[in-house]
């Protein structure tokens, strides 16, 4: 088999495509011949050491990927050679093959494109829990969703669109904001041209968003968080653009507003029953066709690369897959 390896946290530049033994699964694990693996977010930062998850050196990068089952380890009864899986393993995903343990694989329903469940679950997943779980979002409420034509921001869209919302799309070029129109945003902001505020209080005729989802940090926070309508809920998700926000809490008490915290992973790991009933909501949606990752770029899995520098220059809409 072929991976690419990181063996020093010195990023992206410094990973190896390398040629390693095939692994044999061990008792409880899978082996997966990977077709497909998506790009996430994390994965940029497990290379420097700066993700949560810390890994043992070396490993393989990769947190979610999809392809067939191609050996199984003993006490594995639900999952057979030859079934179309995708996994959630956290790591090694950026090769041709894998051992994941059998708790991190979920089968896919027939109809379901190995590309597509290589860039679904961390992508709609959270958003899922964020939308529907922490932000308890109604139909009829609006939500606005910055850095809406990535990865969790495209999922974000079409999940609240699914559930009845509103949907202000904001992202930072007018081909973003375009590709958000095409997955059903109601209303987009450019916010490299125009004032978010002010756009804000134009779009919600000065009540603001019911909901924020903020996969992005930095100055935009606050002021969304200042635009949110009474009993609003700011989502926090990530930090794409780098620093992390403070703010004022006397915002907080003003709109009777709470910052509600969302970690997907964590989730998963203590609630994995609520989670797989999210995961079969989202799986029910793909299969009606309400939901569809935006695949933008395919690269072979050797350009691995090539993907993250379009990922890291903020150039990708939706989602980067490798594929072997
Ligand atoms: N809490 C959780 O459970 C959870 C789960 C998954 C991901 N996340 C986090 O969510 C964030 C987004 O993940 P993703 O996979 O959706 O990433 P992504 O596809 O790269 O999207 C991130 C978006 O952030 C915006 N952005 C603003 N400044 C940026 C910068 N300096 N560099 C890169 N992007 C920048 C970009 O939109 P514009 O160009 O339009 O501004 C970009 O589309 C990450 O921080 C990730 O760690 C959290």
């Amino acid at each position: 088999m072929h991976a690419w390896l990181c063996e020093t946290l010195d990023g992206v530049n410094a990973l190896k495509w390398r040629e390693l033994p095939t692994p044999e699964p061990k008792p409880g694990e899978v082996r997966i011949a990977i077709k497909a693996a998506s790009l996430n977010f994390p994965d940029l930062l497990i290379v420097e050491g700066k993700y949560q998850h810390k890994p043992p050196l070396p490993f393989v990068p990769g947190a979610e990927f999809a392809g067939t089952i191609d050996a199984v380890g003993e006490g594995v009864k639900h999952l057979k050679p030859g079934m179309a899986v995708a996994a959630i393993a956290g790591t090694g995903g950026f090769g041709t093959h894998a051992c994941v343990d059998a708790t991190r694989v979920i089968p896919l329903p027939s109809g379901f494109a190995l590309e597509d469940g290589a860039a679904f679950a961390f992508t709609y997943g959270t958003s899922h829990h964020a939308l529907m779980d922490r932000g308890a979002l109604q139909a009829g409420e609006t939500v606005l969703v910055l850095g809406a034509a990535g990865g969790v921001g495209t999922a974000a869209i079409q999940i609240a669109k699914a559930a009845g919302a509103r949907v202000i799309a904001a992202a930072s070029t007018d081909e973003k904001c375009a590709l958000c129109r095409e997955l059903g945003a109601d209303d987009t902001i450019n916010y490299t041209r125009d004032n978010l505020r002010d756009a804000l209080k134009a779009l919600t005729g000065g009540k603001g968003p019911d909901v924020v989802y903020d996969p992005v940090g930095g100055d935009l926070t606050e002021q969304a968080f200042r635009s949110i309508a009474w009993r609003g809920r700011l989502l926090v998700i990530g930090f794409a653009n780098g620093p992390i926000p403070a703010l004022p809490l006397n915002l907080a008490l003003l709109k009777g507003a709470s910052v509600v915290g969302v970690f997907w992973g964590e989730f998963a790991k203590r609630e994995p029953q609520k989670n797989a009933a999210c995961l079969m909501q989202l799986a029910a949606w793909y299969m009606e066709g309400k939901i569809k990752p935006v695949i933008e770029h395919k690269l072979p899995m050797a350009q691995l690369k090539e993907a993250f520098a379009l990922m890291g220059s903020r150039q990708v809409r939706g989602k980067v897959v490798l594929v072997n």
